[in-house]
């Protein structure tokens, strides 16, 4: 990418949205262009299509998707696979359209088969059924893989994918209904601590085991991509390293310093059993994370609970 292209990031105010527009800025990129949802409506094509026409971006991320955690990918169902899917042909189409150079879409780990073995190398993708409770989600954003390697087969487009693993940093959801684990836990285990709670109630039965990524690894690792990399295979982005919820909410636990007993309330779903990403297609294309999980909680929580 030229540094003087012009990058639309789509999702800009999101969690990786707005990590990859620090990158970009970072490394000098001085052309970024960015609507927010309420500006440009990515799920209604006619407002999609004004902004192509209007903008004409020479690179598109693609990070504006409606996201949540078990809950809210459970109970709003018809949500998330009617607006990903919108978002993404609308996004999609419209950069083929426009001649775009290249285009990054961001999927999600969720979308391996349920019982898939781990760690889940990029091919495994459609091998057996998919876990249950994200499955529209999971639906969507196969969809959008299969968009950008057909778009890149029958139109020679350069749209890529890649696959993060659970990702924390700046800007996460932390909304205790919507949000994803890490976020929720570091909000219970805070408000605990502040409320001198006797207790802490933790969703399932903490067995599962998760791989996480910090946000600011995972956009350096687009922009490399962005950079060096062209193909049909989706990327998995990923430490390679995983841990049981259990070991994440005691090492949560000991960073925000409570004291208090943690309850597991295991009526609650635990989702997939285990979630590991095999690393080695994104190792062997030179890149590789660099925050360690704790140092990378121990930043979040001061950022959003410390320093504030
Ligand atoms: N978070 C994770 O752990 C994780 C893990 C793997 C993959 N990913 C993928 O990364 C991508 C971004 O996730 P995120 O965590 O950054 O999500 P996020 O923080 O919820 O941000 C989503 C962004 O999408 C935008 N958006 C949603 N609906 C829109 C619409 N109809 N029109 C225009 N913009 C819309 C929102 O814009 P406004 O703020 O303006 O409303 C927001 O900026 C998703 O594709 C997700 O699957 C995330």
């Amino acid at each position: 990418m030229e540094l003087d292209a012009k990058i639309y990031v789509a999702g800009h105010k999101g969690m990786v949205g707005s990590a990859v527009v620090r990158a970009l800025k970072e490394k000098g990129y001085t052309r970024i262009v960015w609507r927010d949802s309420k500006e440009l409506d990515l799920t209604q094509q006619s407002e999609v299509v004004d902004f192509f026409e209007k903008e004409q971006p020479d690179y598109v991320f693609l990070a504006a998707a409606k996201v949540g955690g078990i809950e809210a990918n459970n109970s709003l169902r018809a949500e998330f696979l009617y607006e990903n899917l919108m978002i993404q042909n609308n996004v999609i189409h419209q950069s083929y359209k426009y001649k775009v150079k290249k285009l990054l879409f961001f999927a999600s780990s969720c979308i391996f088969p349920k019982y898939a073995p781990q760690p889940l190398k990029e091919d495994y993708l459609l091998t057996g059924a998919l876990e249950p409770t994200n499955e529209p989600y999971a639906i969507a954003k196969i969809a959008g893989i299969k968009l950008c390697e057909n778009y890149n087969r029958q139109y020679g487009c350069n749209f890529i994918s890649v696959m993060p693993s659970n990702l924390y940093g700046p800007n996460d959801n932390y909304d205790l209904k919507h949000s994803h684990v890490l976020p929720a836990l570091l909000r219970k285990f805070h408000e605990a601590k502040q409320g001198n709670l006797a207790r802490v109630e933790v969703w399932g039965s903490g067995r599962p085991k998760r791989e996480f990524l910090h946000v600011d690894d995972l956009a350096q690792a687009s922009l490399h991509l962005m950079e060096t990399y062209a193909g049909n295979v989706f990327v998995n982005i990923g430490t390679g390293e995983d841990l049981s919820i259990k070991a994440l909410a005691e090492l949560i636990q000991n960073i925000v310093g409570y004291k208090g007993e943690m309850i597991w309330n295991t009526d609650k779903p635990d989702g997939t059993p285990r979630k590991l990403l095999d690393v080695s297609l994104i190792h062997s294309l030179g890149w590789s994370h660099e925050m360690d999980l704790e140092e990378g909680i121990e930043r979040v929580y001061r950022e959003k609970f410390i320093d504030v």
